[in-house]
């Protein structure tokens, strides 16, 4: 077996999770370095959701191992993983709806200040300004900054989840079918925070089940089918035709 990759973001080698008799990830080994974002495909079932909940410490392997810049890490929880630079969009964004951008961006984190020297209270200046500051550099602008979010958009709401992932410098972002609920241009708008992303460095794991929006974005894809790698091939050096069966199967 070749050496882990130091410059990998995150490596992930013969990942297995198994539920019970049911297999939902076997042997599962991929790559992603900084700057590049890789598509997860697969037909209902495959396996797609278990892998990133691995990599994102909601499950425990069965067996298999992670690294990061080829360090061996394990994940005890979300928080845990998150922590260690990893942070997963999941489509149900976990987002509080009455809270602002900034109160989401610092949910559970909050930045306090001391009243009269003494007193803890909420900095809600400092968290507004986090807010302003990270819309603007995902180039996302909203004219109601301190709105609760249960106002915005599926678009502005994916939105803040990745502004929350940035502002606290996540290296590698998971997302579970972030544009399967969007209009077109929202749709747009995530691609190109997805490739702002590309762009800062980090990396990114995009599932869908939407071809066009991977060959719109992704450099690298996985093919999964029922928990196995089916296939794994440059964005470059395939077709959409290719992708589908080897989703499906031969
Ligand atoms: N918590 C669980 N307990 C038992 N079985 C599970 C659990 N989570 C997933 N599975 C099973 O693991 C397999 C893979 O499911 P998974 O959710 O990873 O698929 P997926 O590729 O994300 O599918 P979809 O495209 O429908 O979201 C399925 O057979 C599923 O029933
Ligand atoms: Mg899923």
């Amino acid at each position: 077996m070749s050496e882990f990759d130091p410059t990998a973001l995150l490596e992930v080698r013969n990942l297995s999770k198994n539920f019970g008799a049911v297999q939902a990830l076997k042997d599962f080994s991929m790559t992603i370095h900084p700057g590049e974002v890789v598509a997860l495909a697969g037909d209902n079932g495959a396996g797609k959701t278990t892998m990133i909940k691995v990599v994102s410490g909601v499950f425990a392997p069965s067996s298999g191992e992670i690294r990061m810049q080829g360090k061996p890490v394990t994940f005890a929880s979300p928080q845990d993983a998150r922590a260690q630079g990893i942070e997963t969009i999941y489509q149900d964004l976990a987002l509080a709806d009455n809270l602002s951008i900034g109160g989401n961006i610092f949910l559970g984190r909050e930045p306090m200040r001391r009243l009269w020297g003494v007193l803890p209270v909420l900095d809600r200046k400092a968290m507004a300004e986090a807010a302003r500051e990270t819309m603007a550099r995902l180039d996302f602008h909203v004219s109601r900054l301190n709105a609760p979010v249960s106002n915005f958009s599926g678009g502005q709401r994916q939105a803040v989840a990745i502004g929350r992932a940035v502002y606290w410098n996540a290296q590698i972002l998971i997302m579970d079918e972030p544009t399967a609920a969007l209009g077109v241009p929202e749709q747009r708008k995530v691609l190109a925070l997805i490739r702002q992303l590309k762009t800062q460095g980090r990396g990114v794991i995009f599932i869908s089940h939407n071809l066009q929006d991977i060959f719109a974005v992704a450099d690298r894809i996985v093919v999964l089918r029922r928990g196995n790698t089916a296939g794994e091939r440059q964005i470059a050096d395939t077709n959409p035709d290719e992708i589908v069966k080897l989703m499906v199967g031969g």
